[in-house]
């Protein structure tokens, strides 16, 4: 239960900007924002509200269900988290974290698994996921939660963000983005003693949602006075905003506001945020929750734009005093009701089809034949580092050793007591889910011990163990001979490592919400990637972590013959992992952030003070290593195949001469144009070697000086599956917003004239192809 501080309230009556409520911005009914597809949610939300008297409306806004005048009623919605399958439940899938499928670079990919997830919540009786989960961004590599996103480029977070919103909406489950905006950190975020506050998705005072049953005793003990991450516009929209255009063009019903501040006011009660930008600038329709603790003030909140909050906050004497006295007008409490059922609608989840909330317990098997699609996609989003002379993909060793608490199940499993106070360095077990908000339930889980086995007696592969990442034996007696080829040597990571015709340890690294990361390395874990190259010339390492993981400490010794990397997998993460070693799947993942030789070559570190300025700007991840020279170990983008991949055939159609800003209708998602396709690139893909795989053709632009963007920034890519000796065009379609840039001065997106260079490469550094193109504007 949170206790409600009044020091905060003076300073809150004296803000002039929060309280503007005879302001008509961002109101549905004025109709500033062509609705488009969601003109009949919205005909049908406005008939609905009008049949409900004041106290049903507060009913309605504060989580709970309402009855209209003529008997017809609503249930009020229930929200879960996320994107990784449902939490906290009996019978579902886990599936692999957001920053997994991002890793793919696999549009279907993406797609897909929000369907599967989306339809697991449709068949548990659940309206509202607490996702996309598409920011934190990644300012730095040391955010607790980034696992849970889909990476630091805004470009290819916004089409994942898109794409899972759109997953989400079309097998009519509510998509509600996460967090809104500028959360990019976990320390600091409130003052609670536990430093979690909550494990997200609802107001934190007292509703009768389920959800917020479920977590309250996580919530904070103490009124929030979290960070401010104070930021330009310029950045702000280049960088943070970016994606959420994306979620809001993609059908969402719901965004997350975050617990944290924005120039010094909580996001949750920023009319700046969630009036002018998100339901003025973005057009979103649907409606705005806080996180825990997000809501602090009542009135604040209520006439800066939140939707939906805290029943203690928000009771029926505090709105109708509100109304009374025309501190908050009518038509904003209806604006409210409206908006929390437009998503209900959109998505058609008034058919009646929908089978009502079951409990977490239940036997009722939602999973249907997802774990295959989780295999797969997990395979998909492995990222091959490293590939000394082949040495992937196995080929029936002999004799096999492998390494680290990773490679096995944990002791006791295979799922964790949630919090959301932090966890990690690393996990002694495998580590397939996230923690916090970004734990999956999973039902059991596949092991690489579990795989590699059954692959070895498939093979007739002896196959031998050290389950710890810092094992010595104790034991020295018997008739035992280190540095023998007997089985029964003693015991010992150097022992084992031995006479191997390969040796695989399993790193991992794991962090989550309620704390951020203190390590990029791991001490015990280099040490045992040394000990055993030390001992084997033939040293494969797989790393599944929550982000960047350094391997400088030993990337460069030759008998690391191989490196595989990636982010958590899911319930097959075992089988996704052992079929790229194999060769069931060649590598096309893609890093979807700069792996840095040294934890200081990153420019952003975790801010500790109350004003956490964003002075980078638009610079972070490769942004900042490209313009400032810095060398990284393995770049944003990067990733190796068993394959190879010839480029060429750039061609280009310019576009025509545009206007400088954009001239269409301000509609759902921004205005209309932002979304015309404007020049097209082609190129051809052709696989030079001997075996199938998937490309990721990557499209980077360089824009003109005026534009003041960074060096390079990615504006398309594709994902391509070519049989070996054959070749395939790819077309990438540049929309009007990927060449756009904003103008601080007049507040717009604009389109810079002048040339715009194009690249086509493998990676952000391996550019192949390039061209250019001239953009003339219009008045
Ligand atoms: C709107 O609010 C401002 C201050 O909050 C006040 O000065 C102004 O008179 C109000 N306008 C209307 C039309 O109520
Ligand atoms: C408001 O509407 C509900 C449902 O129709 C009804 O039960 C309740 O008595 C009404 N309240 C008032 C104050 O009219
Ligand atoms: C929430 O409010 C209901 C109804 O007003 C009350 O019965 C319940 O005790 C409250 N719960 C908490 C945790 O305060
Ligand atoms: C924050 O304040 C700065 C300086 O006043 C302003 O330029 C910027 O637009 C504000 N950012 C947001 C997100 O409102
Ligand atoms: C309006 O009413 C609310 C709730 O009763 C009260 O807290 C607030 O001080 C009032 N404001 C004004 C300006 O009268
Ligand atoms: C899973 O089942 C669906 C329909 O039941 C089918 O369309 C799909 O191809 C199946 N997927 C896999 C990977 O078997
Ligand atoms: C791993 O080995 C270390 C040192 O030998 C020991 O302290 C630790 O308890 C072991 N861990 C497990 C899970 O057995
Ligand atoms: C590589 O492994 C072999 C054992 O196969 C060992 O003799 C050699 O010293 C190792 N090299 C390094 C650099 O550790
Ligand atoms: C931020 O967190 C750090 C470490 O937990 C703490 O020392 C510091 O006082 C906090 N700063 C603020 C402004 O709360
Ligand atoms: C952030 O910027 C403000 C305004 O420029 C400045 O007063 C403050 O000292 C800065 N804070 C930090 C921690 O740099
Ligand atoms: C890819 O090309 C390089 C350089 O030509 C060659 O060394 C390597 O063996 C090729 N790899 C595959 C898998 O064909
Ligand atoms: C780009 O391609 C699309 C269809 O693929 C086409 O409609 C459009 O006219 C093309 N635009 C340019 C500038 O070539």
């Amino acid at each position: 239960m949170k206790i409600h501080s009044f020091t905060f309230l003076s300073l809150c009556i004296s803000s002039a900007v929060a309280l503007r409520d005879n302001s008509s911005t961002g109101l549905l009914l004025t109709g500033d924002v062509s609705l488009g597809d969601w003109q009949p949610a919205y005909k049908k939300a406005v008939e609905f509200v009008s049949k409900l008297n004041t106290t049903e409306k507060i009913k309605l806004i504060t989580g709970s269900g309402a009855e209209a005048t003529d008997g017809s009623s609503f249930t009020a919605l229930e929200f879960t988290d996320g994107d990784m399958g449902l939490q906290d439940y009996f019978y579902v899938s886990a599936f692999s974290l957001a920053s997994a499928i991002s890793m793919t670079w696999d549009k279907d990919a993406i797609y897909e698994q929000a369907k599967a997830v989306g339809t697991e919540f449709y068949n548990k009786g659940i309206q509202v996921i607490d996702g996309p989960t598409s920011q934190p961004l990644g300012r730095t590599p040391w955010g607790g939660r980034l696992v849970e996103t889909y990476g630091t480029d805004p470009y290819l977070n916004g089409i994942a963000t898109g794409l899972t919103a759109k997953g989400y909406t079309d097998v009519g489950i509510i998509g509600a983005i996460k967090h809104f905006i500028l959360n990019e950190q976990e320390t600091n975020r409130t003052t609670s003693m536990s430093g979690g506050g909550g494990g997200g998705g609802g107001p934190g005072g007292n509703s009768s949602s389920s959800m917020l049953q479920r977590r309250s005793s996580q919530g904070s003990s103490s009124s929030g006075a979290p960070y401010s991450s104070n930021v330009d516009s310029k950045t702000f929209h280049e960088t943070y905003l970016w994606s959420f255009y994306d979620g809001v063009h993609s059908g969402l019903g719901g965004v997350m506001c975050a617990m944290t501040k924005v120039n010094g006011t909580l996001s949750c009660e920023s009319s700046s945020l969630l009036l002018d930008t998100l339901k003025t600038e973005l057009g979103f329709p649907g409606l705005v929750f806080p996180d825990t603790n997000g809501q602090e003030h009542a009135l604040a909140s209520a006439v800066s734009g939140l939707d939906y909050g805290s029943s203690s906050l928000w009771s029926s004497s505090n709105i109708e005093g509100f109304l009374a006295n025309k501190t908050m007008s009518e038509a904003r409490l209806n604006d409210m009701a409206v908006r929390n059922l437009m998503g209900y609608y959109h998505v058609g989840l008034d058919n009646g089809k929908q089978v009502s909330t079951v409990e977490d317990d239940a036997y009722v098997d939602v999973r249907a034949n997802h774990s295959k699609l989780i295999r797969a996609h997990g395979a998909k989003s492995m990222v091959l580092l490293k590939n000394t002379d082949n040495a992937l993909p196995l080929k029936k060793p002999h004799k096999m050793a492998i390494f680290g608490a990773h490679a096995r199940a944990p002791i006791a499993g295979p799922n964790m007591e949630f919090s959301v106070e932090g966890s990690g360095p690393t996990y002694d077990g495998h580590l397939a889910t996230g923690s916090g908000s970004g734990e999956g339930s999973l039902p059991y889980l596949i092991t690489p011990e579990i795989a590699l086995t059954i692959k070895a007696s498939q093979d007739g592969t002896m196959l031998r163990w050290v389950a710890n990442d810092t094992y010595s034996s104790s034991s020295s007696s018997g008739l035992v001979m280190k540095g023998s080829s007997t089985t029964s040597v003693t015991p010992s990571i150097s022992n084992y490592a031995e006479n191997m015709d390969v040796c695989l340890v399993f790193l991992n690294a794991l962090a989550g919400e309620g704390a951020d990361r203190t390590e990029l390395t791991n001490a015990d874990q280099d040490s045992l990637v040394k000990e055993v190259a030390e001992n084997c010339a033939n040293t494969v390492v797989v790393i599944n972590t929550v982000g960047a993981r350094l391997v400088d400490e030993w990337i460069e010794n030759d008998n690391v013959t191989a490196v595989l990397y990636g982010s958590l997998l899911g319930e097959e993460s075992g089988y996704s992992i052992v079929d790229v070693l194999y060769g069931d799947v060649n590598p096309s993942g893609r890093l979807i952030y700069t792996i840095a030789k040294n934890a200081s070559d990153y420019n952003v570190g975790i801010c500790y003070t109350s004003n956490c300025n964003f002075t980078e700007g638009n610079y972070i991840d490769y942004r900042y290593f490209d313009a400032y020279n810095v060398t990284p170990r393995y770049e944003f983008g990067y990733g190796l195949s068993y394959t190879n991949f010839t480029y060429s055939s750039l061609k280009i159609d310019s576009p025509s001469p545009l206007s400088l800003y954009p001239a269409g209708k301000l509609a759902v998602g921004g205005y209309e144009d932002l979304w015309d396709i404007v020049a097209n690139v082609t190129a051809v893909i052709k696989n030079s070697g001997t075996i199938s795989g998937a490309e990721v053709p990557q499209l980077y632009i360089k824009y003109p000086a005026s534009a003041k963007q960074p060096l390079r920034q990615l504006r398309g890519f594709e994902n391509v599956n070519i049989a070996a000796g054959k070749q395939t065009q790819v077309e990438f379609g540049l929309r009007r917003r990927d060449i756009s840039h904003w103008d601080v001065a007049a507040q717009k997106w604009a389109v810079a004239p002048g040339t715009y260079t194009v690249y086509v490469g493998a990676s952000s550094r391996d550019l192949r192809l390039h061209g250019s193109f001239r953009v003339e504007t219009k008045a």
